[in-house]
């Protein structure tokens, strides 16, 4: 991307994660846990043109490195991500996202009466099946609009 298309500058250290399925960075920043409360710089940028999607989402956390078990559950809205760590303005770490077996405490059983649902303090807990996900408490599969499942989103 030249300068001038440059919609957000480069940053000094962090994580960038790029190449987001366009409209769901939110989701993103809610899967992670990202509030804008911490006051971390954040920036998030939507629907730019993309060479392999038809328009992608990306979004810089400043100061933070993420762990791989924490950017894998993004696969699951945005298979295409990339995440690029970054240090002293250089890209020291680039990796695809890659679907992890299992996610726990991220998505919300659409099932009302699952007992992940109830007042028990009970965390989420799906299987990541090859096209969908499955509740490992009542076994309801979701196949589409997964990310209609993330808490609070
Ligand atoms: N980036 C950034 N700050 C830096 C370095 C890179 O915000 N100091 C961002 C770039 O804007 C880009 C992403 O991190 O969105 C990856 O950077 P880079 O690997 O240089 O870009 P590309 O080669 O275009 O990446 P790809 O091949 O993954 O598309
Ligand atoms: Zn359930």
């Amino acid at each position: 991307m030249s300068d001038q298309q440059l919609r957000v500058s480069k940053i000094e250290d962090g994580t960038v994660i790029d190449h987001i399925t366009g409209g769901q960075a939110l989701n993103v920043l809610t899967i992670l846990e990202i509030t804008g409360r911490a006051g971390v710089p954040v920036s998030v940028v939507m629907h730019v043109p993309s060479d392999h999607l038809s328009t992608k989402d990306i979004v810089k956390i400043e100061g933070r490195e993420l762990s791989e078990a924490e950017v894998d559950v993004l696969s699951l809205i945005a298979p295409s991500a990339t995440i690029n760590i970054i240090r002293d303005y250089e890209v020291v770490d680039k990796r695809r996202v890659t679907r992890p077996d299992r996610v726990i405490g991220v998505l919300h059983c659409p099932n009302p009466n699952c007992i992940s649902t109830k007042d028990e303090p009970v965390e989420s807990n799906f299987e990541v099946l090859d096209d969908a996900v499955r509740c490992a408490y009542c076994d309801t599969i979701v196949r589409d609009d997964i990310a209609a499942l993330i808490d609070d989103a």
